[in-house]
Formats: structure tokens, sequence, C-alpha cells
């Protein structure tokens, strides 16, 4: 893929900046156009920095029906985990809330406004990060209730949509990503100190070398930082 216009979603977090200036480094990039809720700037002449908030219909209306030219990848890289549940006793309705608004809803909304954005004639990417703590086939430990529900939501999310734009266009390719575990703001609370954690540049160059090898065989699917496919 060549001449890539970029969109990517949650660039005031770790992840999401740093896909952004990695992509800046790669030598078939035309325009990256960083979303953020706090309008971030890059002051790199690659990116365009546009301030969206995530959950409002109105907002993400008029930020894509601002855009001047398709796109060829959108990446989401929105996310929270906040106190996560130890036990179901640990569970309330706002904090189950709370976790589908930062982690299923965005990639939802994102994809109804942005979606028409793609182009239709030639091969796209739509990818969302989630996490591997959503797989349900893989949990192991339990726990982690409304966050897990949250990333299995949205890959489910994921899928339907992989089955529907296809219908517009044979090439389009839907997929969820797991990045590993990586030093932000998400993850701090959470480390531990015999533990390495991955720098965000490190994960979003993989993430992006997994963007790349994406075909039309993996729509629907979800992919870790190494590029093994992670159960549903
Ligand atoms: N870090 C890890 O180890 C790890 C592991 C597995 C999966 N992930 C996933 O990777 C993605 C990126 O996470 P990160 O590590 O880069 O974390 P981060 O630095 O905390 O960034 C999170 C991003 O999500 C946005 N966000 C947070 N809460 C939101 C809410 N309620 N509504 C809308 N936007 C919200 C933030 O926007 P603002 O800056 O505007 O607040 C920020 O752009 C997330 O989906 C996360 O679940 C991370």
């Amino acid at each position: 893929m060549t001449n890539l216009n970029v969109a990517i979603f949650g660039c005031s977090g770790a992840i999401g900046k740093a896909l952004c200036i990695e992509y800046t480094k790669k030598q078939n990039i035309d325009n990256i156009i960083a979303y953020s809720r706090s309008g971030e700037n890059f002051e790199n002449d690659l990116i365009k920095s546009i301030k969206v908030d995530y959950c409002n219909e109105e907002s993400l209306s008029n930020a894509s029906s601002s855009l001047q030219f398709k796109l060829d990848i959108i990446i989401v890289a929105i996310g929270a985990l906040e106190n996560p549940e130890k036990s179901i006793k640990d569970l309330s309705a706002q904090k189950f809330l709370d976790m589908f608004n930062a982690n299923t809803i965005p990639t939802a909304l994102i994809a109804k406004y942005f979606l028409p954005c793609l182009h239709r004639d030639k091969t796209t990417k739509f990818a969302s990060i989630s996490a591997r703590v959503g797989s349900i086939e893989d949990n192991e430990l339990g726990g982690w209730y409304s966050y897990r529900a949250s990333k299995s939501a949205l890959n489910m999310i994921l899928k339907g949509l992989s089955i529907e734009q296809k219908r517009s266009n044979k090439n389009s390719i839907i997929f969820g990503l797991h990045p590993g575990t990586v030093n932000s703001k998400l993850s701090r609370p959470f480390q531990k100190k015999d533990k390495e954690y991955f720098s965000p540049e490190f994960s979003a160059n993989k993430l992006i070398d997994v963007i790349d090898t994406k075909t039309t065989d993996d729509n629907g699917k979800i992919f870790a930082w190494d590029n093994k496919s992670i159960p549903y």
C-alpha cells in the first residue's frame, strides 16, 4: 500500500501518540489525521491534529464530514482500565458503564461515522485496539469483569463490522489488536517491579507491522503485537 491516508483515534494516549509518530517515519504515508479529546499538538507537517469527543455523535459527524480525502487506514487506540474487579462483589453498574463508554462505544461510533470515509475501490483497514483479556476462550484467571466484558463486546462489534463492510468493499479488512503489555497511564497502576513492559514506540512499530501484513483472510479476527491470532 502506498500514498496512505491514515486516521488515528486516541492520540493523546501513549499508544495512539506513538502510532502517529512512528507512522511519520514510514515511506508510504501521505497524511496522518490525529484525533484526540484534547487536540494533542504534534508539530509535524505530516500530522493534522483534530479535537473530537468520541462518544458525541455530533462531534464525530462534524469531524468525518470535514475530511478532504478518502482514508486507507483507521486505527482506534482508545480505552481505559480503572479499579478492575477482583470479585463480582466489586462490580457496580457505574463501573460497568464507564468501561463500555471507554472501551466499546467509541469504536462503534467511530465506525458509524468514519467507515464511509474509507476508499471503496481498494484495500482498506480498520483496526481497534482490544486486549488479550477480552478473549473468552483465553480467560483462565477470571476477575476484571467490566474491562474484560467491554473488550469482548468490542471484539463482537469488530466481527459485525467486518461482515457488513465487506458488502460495500470486498477489499475491506477489519480486525482487533492486542498491543502487548505497554508502559502507559492505563497500565501504570498495575505494573510490577520485576516485570518488563513494552515502550509505546516498540508496541506501535509492532502494531504497524501487523497492520501492514493483514489481508482479506484476516477480516474479523484479533491479532497480538507478534502477529499471532487471539481466539474469541
Ligand atoms: N497499555 C497496555 O498494557 C494495554 C494492554 C492491552 C490493551 N491496551 C489497550 O490499548 C489502548 C490504548 O491504551 P494506552 O495503553 O495507550 O492507554 P492510555 O495512554 O491511557 O491512552 C488511553 C486513550 O484512551 C482515551 N480514553 C480513556 N478513557 C476514555 C473515555 N472514557 N472515553 C473516551 N476516551 C477515553 C484517552 O484519551 P484522553 O487522553 O483524552 O483521556 C487516551 O487517548 C486501550 O484500548 C487499551 O485498552 C493497552
